[in-house]
């Protein structure tokens, strides 16, 4: 008689250590599930954001260029890898001293003849028109240097004209 109590305890035993098996296994497996739910709609929210943040990108590119087009900026041509590593960052891609409708720490230049633009840099150089930045640039030109240059962006109007088309 003991000895089945003892058996039918065991087996109770055994059969409860299962259960809470089982039942750790689906509630882990439970978990496990919300967490990817979780994550699938964390995913599918981070896709709408970013669905959404490239509308708002696109609208300001938009208003930029209308922005750029009401400024008579010149839009895009093609420029000597000269003017766009030396000159560009302050002077802007096409010469109009704006960047992204702001101004940028060079004046305009697009607009200007070669001889207006050969003029204000060789002043530049000799330092009777004084300015440190465009001095030190200029320094270790030759005036053959500041010629091409003066020349290219005398150019610039004409460029313009040309990519329009
Ligand atoms: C680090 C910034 C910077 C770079 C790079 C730069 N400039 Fe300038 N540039 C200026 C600034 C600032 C002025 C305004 C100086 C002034 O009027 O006193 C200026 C003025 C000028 C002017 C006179 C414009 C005017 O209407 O008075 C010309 C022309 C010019 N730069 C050409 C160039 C050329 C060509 C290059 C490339 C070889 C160049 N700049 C590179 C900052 C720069």
């Amino acid at each position: 008689m003991k000895n089945i109590i003892v058996g039918l305890l065991t087996l109770g035993i055994i059969g409860l250590m299962g259960l809470t098996f089982m039942g750790g296994g689906a509630f882990q497996g439970g978990e496990a599930g919300k967490v990817i739910e979780d994550f699938g709609d964390t995913m599918s929210a981070g896709n709408t954001v970013a669905i959404e943040e490239k509308d708002d990108r696109e609208k300001e590119d938009e208003k930029l260029k209308a922005l750029r087009d009401k400024a008579g900026n010149a839009g895009a041509f093609h420029v000597s890898n000269e003017y766009k590593s030396k000159c560009a960052s302050c002077h802007g891609a096409n010469g109009s001293g704006m960047q992204n409708g702001k101004p940028m720490m060079g004046p305009k230049i697009f607009g200007q003849s070669a001889e207006e633009i050969h003029t204000a840099l060789v002043e530049f150089k000799s330092g009777r028109r004084e300015n440190v930045v465009m001095k030190g640039l200029l320094m270790p030109m030759s005036d053959e240097d500041l010629k091409r240059f003066a020349d290219e962006i005398g150019e610039f109007p004409a460029r313009a004209e040309a990519a329009k088309k």
